[in-house]
């Protein structure tokens, strides 16, 4: 039997995507807009918003940005007002905007440990409220926070980014449990080690990048793009009973012992 070839098509939706104007969040929104999604691209810098947003629609594709601090709750639901108000419906959110910050536990400013908390969870969670509201009113939608490997396993200086990112995964189950009823499915792609800006660092650190490709199974770093097809998957069809779901992308680092 012939897989329908609407399974992915992600035509007539408009979806946010927060943190795209680099890394995994631009991977993300293109694999959406090449499978048909209304993309509108999120980040703090409106320059490199704005470049990344023509990048798209000189490939051909429907691409809009909306620059706003995803902590700053005022510019977030102004955000979405607008979408809604310009498309008449936002059908999916991509909370995927994210900060790292590394110092060893006992040196860990508690300024800091907030800032992370405030971006990697409190964000997402008013615009995933936010957004989800919206979406019941216009017939439902989806939900994706990027979460991370981390967070049921650690490793040393990241106690933040782990504390938000394991928060976040609950988060996901929490909303999904109750909006499901309402027609919004709420899930999380958790990424292994990803070659992007946030990791400049550790790559060039010869001692940690071995070690990543030693402790991979698939032996090295993932691509940004290699995330697309998670964020097509439960944004479309294909993963219309799809929710409360966290689907590893991690080259099987997190189950490798
Ligand atoms: N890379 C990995 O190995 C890895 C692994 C697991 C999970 N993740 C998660 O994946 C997500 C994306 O990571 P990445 O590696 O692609 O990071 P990245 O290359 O550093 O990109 C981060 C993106 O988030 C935006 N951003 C940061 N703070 C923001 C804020 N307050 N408001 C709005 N936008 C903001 C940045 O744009 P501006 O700076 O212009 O605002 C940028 O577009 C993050 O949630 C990260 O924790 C990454």
């Amino acid at each position: 039997m012939a897989i329908a070839t609407t399974l992915f098509d992600l035509t007539g939706r408009t979806i946010l995507i927060t943190g795209a104007s680099r890394g995994i969040g631009f991977a993300m929104a293109k694999a959406c807009a090449e499978h048909g999604a209304r993309v509108v691209l999120n980040g703090r810098n409106p320059d490199t918003l704005a470049a990344k947003v023509d990048e798209l629609a000189a490939a051909g594709h429907d691409a809009e940005g909306e620059a706003f601090d995803v902590t700053d709750e005022a510019a977030a639901t102004a955000a979405l007002d607008r979408v809604v108000a310009r498309h008449g419906a936002i059908w999916g959110l991509i909370a995927n905007a994210g900060v790292q910050h590394r110092v060893p536990v006992l040196e860990f400013p508690t300024e800091d440990f907030r800032r992370v908390v405030e971006t990697n969870l409190t964000a997402c969670f008013v615009l995933g409220r936010e957004a989800a509201k919206r979406m019941v009113q216009t017939g439902g939608g989806s939900i994706v926070n990027t979460v991370s490997m981390l967070g049921p396993i650690a490793r040393p200086t990241v106690p933040a980014y782990i504390a938000a990112k394991e928060g976040l995964r609950a988060l996901t189950r929490a909303m999904a449990v109750e909006l499901g009823g309402r027609g919004v499915r709420v899930n999380a792609v958790a990424p292994g080690y990803v070659a992007t800006e946030m990791n400049t660092a550790l790559i060039e650190n010869e001692q940690f990048n071995s070690w990543v490709v030693g402790r991979t199974p698939m032996g090295r770093w993932a691509q940004p793009e290699e995330l697309g097809g998670a964020a097509v998957y439960l944004m479309s069809p294909a993963g219309a009973f799809v929710s409360g779901h966290v689907l590893s992308v991690d080259g099987a680092m997190s189950v490798a012992v």
